[in-house]
């Protein structure tokens, strides 16, 4: 029933036209009074479907903020990002779940998404404030062929992805703090976490996973973390609409399966370096890189083809700082 319940809902998004009854039995192998069922579902659930005798069905609108798993499915444009797809209305971490169903065996592109995580992690050993309602929270599972030095660039494509689909989604102007802040109007809308997980042997990529926390639906700084305020914003903070969650979180897997896929093709980021780029905050500008071995300030010149971070310093040296445990900070404000 779960499946009919997503697939039913798809088929009548992606139809400019009523779809009848008898259409949809025998696309989906199902009897006439199981449709009927589903139909009843998804107009509990708030869904307006319009049903005209001898036409069939229509769907007219979907509830405000409608944020399930048959949601999100019906607005799936990929081939493999989000295809398989578990949903939980609250989790502890959506990062550990994900790891849990790549062991299982789950297959690249598998996503897990919560509306509201109980434990939700930062980078560096933070915690990742996730109330329920109000933003997105996801990790992807990629199974990449590629060698294990080639990893922290996928952090840099996830964050590519965000940049671009808030962007079309919002009409907002988005910058990345590099590696893999989203920043919007010197405020940070999103974070990424990456983890690896290796072989037995150490040699080879097991999976890798990607969670993602977006900032969308936050009303005003009241609803931050007295540290965050000030440094974070949500996407309705900054044009003053409602941002409808499931719609921004198809169009990031699709611009992710894009990138993702060009990446594979030269294994190095030749293919989104320029678009990257034209993102990047603080380029040709002074910054300032925290490297435990010693702090030191520079002028960005953008990235290389490995996701570093060339900085030529005031002595005339180029540096390429490595995606790892190096923080940059623009000489001012939070970027
Ligand atoms: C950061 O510190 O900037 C990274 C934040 C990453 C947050 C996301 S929300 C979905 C996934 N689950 C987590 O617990 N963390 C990541």
């Amino acid at each position: 029933m779960r499946t009919d319940k997503s697939d039913i809902l798809t088929w009548l998004r992606n139809s400019e036209d009523y779809v009848s009854g008898q259409q949809l039995c025998e696309r989906f192998g199902v009897s006439r009074t199981a449709v009927w069922k589903v139909i009843n579902q998804l107009k509990e659930e708030g869904y307006t479907i319009e049903s005209v005798s001898r036409k069939g069905y229509r769907l007219v609108e979907s509830p405000a903020d409608a944020y399930s798993e048959s949601e999100i499915i019906s607005r799936l444009q990929t081939k493999w990002a989000g295809r398989t797809l578990h949903f939980f209305e609250s989790t502890g971490s959506t990062n550990p779940d994900a790891k849990r169903f790549a062991e299982e065996g789950a297959p690249h592109g598998t996503i897990v998404v919560a509306d509201r995580q109980t434990a939700g992690r930062g980078r560096r050993g933070r915690s990742w404030e996730s109330p329920a309602g109000k933003s997105i929270y996801f990790t992807i599972v990629v199974r990449p062929e590629f060698e294990p030095d080639k990893a922290s660039m996928i952090t840099l494509v996830v964050a590519l992805a965000v940049a671009e689909a808030v962007r079309e989604e919002t009409g907002l102007s988005t910058g990345i703090k590099w590696p893999n802040d989203v920043v919007v109007n010197g405020k940070k809308i999103c974070g990424i976490l990456t983890e690896m997980s290796m072989t037995p042997e150490m040699n080879e990529i097991q999976f890798l996973v990607a969670g993602v926390g977006v900032n969308v639906n936050q009303d005003s700084e009241e609803d931050f973390t007295p540290e965050l305020r000030g440094r974070a914003t949500s996407l309705k903070m900054e044009n003053g609409r409602q941002i409808d969650r499931a719609a921004l979180l198809a169009r990031i897997l699709r611009h992710f399966e894009e990138d993702y896929d060009l990446f594979e093709k030269t294994l190095d980021l030749s293919g989104l370096q320029e678009r990257y780029e034209a993102l990047l905050l603080g380029k040709d500008n002074r910054v300032r890189v925290l490297d435990p071995a010693g702090e030191y300030t520079g002028i960005s010149r953008g990235i290389n083809g490995m996701g570093e971070l060339i900085v030529e310093k005031e002595d005339g040296e180029t540096v390429l700082v490595y995606a790892g445990e190096v923080s940059v900070r623009g000489l001012y404000g939070y970027t």
